[in-house]
């Protein structure tokens, strides 16, 4: 962890200075303010320091502060808002190690112009102070007003330049006007470059999830700023292809093997634990984690009960008046097959209230079909000890997904699953056999009802003494115009993930730090517009019996490798130099695109080029064929 010094002064109100605290107090940038030094007595920031706890100091003789820093074994020290000129014998005595923020766009070299993002010439502003440099921007009637963080050299406001900020100019604009946006964008300048400067080998990650969800997951914190390397537990063998960051999986492992993943965490000095998977909710990983220290995004055991226990969640969505269907809970076979008899000809779905890998709920229509039904309930183990008999409820179904931190919310996105087996909704539920992002049957009024969905079980939840924080998965029905809620759970969908991650265009760790530090309400969510399509490629006689692919060659994948598509590995294991079938959703394919008949076109076609040994390839053909039909 690297040791910063502050340097301030009654010029300014610290907002430097504040966004350094508050980037080491997210956790973003490695470091400690070891002091903040003022040249006067008078200075905001000494306030500033002192709520948060940073020894400060008043120093009004330079050759005293060399010796002090000198002392104190800085790292790296900022000026952000100090008057006195930096003598040439303190920037020798600390060569690459003072930072600076300067009013104007400061070159590369001695003669060079840095450009604006439109092409233009920026402005140096050479020698000018603060008031000078903006209104030199707005004399010259430039298009761009920039800031640059500098280490301090010889030659005057010059130096290695370690990054840039712009700010387009408004014909509107003063000279204030014009610096509060500025001053916005540099705070935020200053704390990238110390995050990068700060950064040793980056941050390691760990990912709790082994099929396309997890693969995602690595996909977009491989891209952040901060992270050095991800381990994934299980993983698979397709983890590392889409990051040039260092991933390491543990495929013996499970997402239940907390006392394992406990130790790797503190062995490898994880600094961020994804809790992706159900199972791993369901057996308190996130509170055994946090009991020893280590940050971990996702559900505690307790606010995960609105998945694990379909049960509780029913109870819980009842006493919060949130809309979902009619439901009556059984403990035994019996009581269940006299309900069913007392309710002839009724369509129900009987659930087991347990985890059950998306496979736990069975569509019955008739009597004969709902004792069948609750008599495989015995097949979910545990899981289906306890069981709903639900009111069927005939709607378009869609997923819905909200980041949470315990008090308040953000939806990021929606998609609509396709969860039969077959072509045309028919065949058996799976866990998933492709998505649509942005499906069109959720228009303005379905988002509000959404939002008002998502408003009440983060309060309930608060109320019940069960925060959560995490990702939140609303699995919805639109019946007439009405939301109801089919289930919670308590991660991102999978392969619903696949469609909705790479759409957030914000750095992933920030996500998950605003996450776990109940600052979502800040965190500028920057979703782009783009329609993405996802088809699972399975194994033939997946969900009910694929035993027979195991062990068998997938064959096209280095073909996939060069075209624009995303593979994003599932069940899928390298064996001796060739990919082989490890499970059911072998891989997910992944387009992007401006409309869905475009970028399903792009999926199919990447499909046709991969099959599985034995022609033992699975696919929908028809992903994306609501939408489509809309068109
Ligand atoms: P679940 O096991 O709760 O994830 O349910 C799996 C799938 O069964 C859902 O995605 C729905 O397609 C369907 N389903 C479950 N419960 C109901 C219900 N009460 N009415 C209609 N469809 C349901
Ligand atoms: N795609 C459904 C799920 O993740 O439960």
């Amino acid at each position: 962890m690297k040791k910063l010094v502050v340097l301030i002064s009654n010029k300014g109100s610290g907002t430097n200075l504040q966004a350094i605290i508050d980037g080491i107090s997210f956790g973003k940038i490695n470091a400690k303010i070891i002091s903040v030094i003022s040249d006067t007595d008078n200075a905001y920031g000494l306030i500033r320091a002192k709520k948060a706890n940073i020894s400060f100091k008043t120093i009004k003789k330079r050759d005293n502060l060399i010796k002090l820093l000198q002392n104190l074994g800085v790292d790296y020290i900022c000026l952000a808002g100090w008057k006195q000129i930096i003598p040439d014998k303190m920037i020798r005595t600390f060569p690459n190690k003072i930072l600076n923020i300067h009013p104007g766009l400061i070159p590369d070299s001695l003669d060079g112009v840095v450009k604006n993002p439109d092409g233009t010439d920026g402005l140096w502003n050479r020698g000018k102070f603060t008031q000078k440099a903006i209104q030199n921007f707005l004399d010259s009637k430039a298009t761009y007003a920039g800031s640059s963080v500098n280490f301090l050299s010889h030659e005057f406001d010059f130096g290695q330049v370690l990054g840039r900020c712009f700010e387009r100019i408004k014909k509107v604009d003063t000279v204030e006007s014009l610096y509060v946006r500025l001053k916005k964008k540099e705070n935020k300048l200053y704390d990238d470059v110390l995050v990068r400067l700060c950064q040793e080998n980056g941050k390691t990650i760990m990912v709790i999830d082994g099929g396309g969800r997890g693969a995602v997951l690595v996909d977009k914190y491989g891209q952040s700023k901060y992270v050095g390397r991800i381990l994934v537990v299980p993983g698979n063998d397709l983890m590392q292809i889409n990051t040039n960051k260092k991933v390491m999986i543990y495929p013996n492992l499970k997402t239940t093997s907390t006392k394992e993943i406990l130790e790797i965490c503190k062995r490898e000095k994880v600094d961020l634990v994804d809790v992706a998977q159900d199972n791993a909710v369901e057996a308190g990983l996130v509170n055994k984690l946090t009991k020893i220290g280590i940050p971990s995004v996702g559900s505690t055991k307790d606010a995960g009960q609105i998945e694990w226990d379909k049960a509780w969640a029913r109870k819980f969505m009842k006493k919060y008046q949130i809309p979902s269907p009619v439901f009556y809970k059984f403990d035994n076979e019996k009581d269940g097959i006299n309900f069913a008899k007392k309710n002839p000809g009724k369509r129900w779905f009987i659930k087991a209230s347990g985890l059950a890998e998306g496979k736990g709920a069975i569509a019955v229509t008739s009597l004969n079909e709902a004792i069948s039904a609750i008599k495989e309930m015995k097949r979910f183990g545990k899981s289906g000890r306890t069981y709903l008999i639900e009111e069927w409820l005939e709607g378009e179904e869609f997923s819905a997904f909200a980041l949470c931190d315990g008090k308040n919310f953000k939806v990021v996105g929606y998609a609509q699953d396709h969860k039969r087996a077959n072509d045309g909704d028919r065949g058996p539920n799976t866990g998933g056999m492709g998505c649509v992002s942005n499906p069109l049957v959720v228009n303005q009024n379905i988002k509000k009802q959404v939002k008002e969905i998502f408003r009440k079980t983060i309060n309930g939840l608060k109320k019940e003494k069960r925060p959560y924080k995490g990702v939140l998965y609303l699995g919805g029905t639109v019946v007439g115009s009405e939301v109801y809620v089919i289930e919670f759970n308590a991660r991102w969908g999978d392969p619903e993930a696949e469609v909705i991650i790479p759409s957030i265009q914000n750095d992933f760790y920030e996500v998950g730090m605003a996450i776990l530090n109940g600052k979502i309400n800040d965190l500028r969510l920057k979703i782009d517009e783009k329609v993405r399509v996802v088809v699972a490629a399975t194994s033939r006689g997946y969900p009910v019996d694929y035993s027979g692919t195991k062990g068998k060659k997938i064959f096209g994948i280095e073909k996939l490798k060069k075209i624009e598509i995303k593979i994003f590995g599932a069940g899928i294991k390298e064996n001796n130099g060739n990919y082989v079938v490890n499970g059911g959703r072998v891989l997910y394919l992944m387009a992007e695109g401006k409309g869905v008949l475009e970028t399903q076109k792009k999926v199919y076609n990447a499909m046709s080029l991969i099959n599985i040994e034995g022609n033992n390839l699975h696919y929908r053909k028809d992903i994306g064929w609501r939408d489509i039909q809309r068109l």
